[in-house]
């Protein structure tokens, strides 16, 4: 191939991928981290308080906690359907209950995980909204 022809075929392959509706750019893990800190602070400190440490007894911590860390589908449903609609029975008790948060939208649930993760979870990787939408659907919410 010369390279007038590979320019050429450069060209039309760009253009192409140009043409395909590309999905909402995911939002960067800093713009996640800054708006999950809102997120988490208007809805979440109240009772794992401000720096994840819980109420002994009331409240989990979430330092370093196993859901926090763990697979992104458990922490995604329990954030969306609250604790008892997800998490084993033979789980430590507490005297206050975990109410799912469907209200709160696909970016909004991915930016506070992401803050939990990042803060309280030795850096657990991202979540996307991508990855709660994905949830959403399979689970019907
Ligand atoms: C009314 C107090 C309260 C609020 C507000 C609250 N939680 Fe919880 N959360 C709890 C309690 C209590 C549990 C343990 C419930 C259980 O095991 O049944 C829990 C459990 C969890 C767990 C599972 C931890 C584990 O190891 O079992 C996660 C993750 C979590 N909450 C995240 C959040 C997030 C994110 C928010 C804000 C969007 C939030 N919580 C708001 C009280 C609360």
């Amino acid at each position: 191939m010369n390279l007038r022809l590979i320019l050429a075929v450069c060209a039309a392959t760009l253009a192409l991928a140009g043409c395909t509706s590309a999905p909402e750019p995911a939002p960067s893990t800093q713009q996640l981290l800054a708006d999950g800190a809102k997120v988490y602070g208007s809805n979440c400190a109240n009772c794992h308080m401000a720096d994840g440490s819980g109420i002994s007894g009331r409240d989990p911590g979430m330092v370093n906690d196993a859901v926090v860390t763990g697979d992104p589908t458990i922490l995604i449903r329990v954030t969306l359907q609250g604790s008892d609609a997800v998490l084993p029975a033979d789980r430590p008790k507490f005297s206050e209950t975990m109410r799912g948060y469907p209200q709160l939208n696909d970016e909004q649930i991915a930016a506070v995980l992401t803050y939990c993760r990042h803060d309280f979870g030795k850096g657990a990787a991202q979540i996307d909204p991508a990855q709660v939408q994905a949830v959403r659907a399979q689970a019907g919410l």
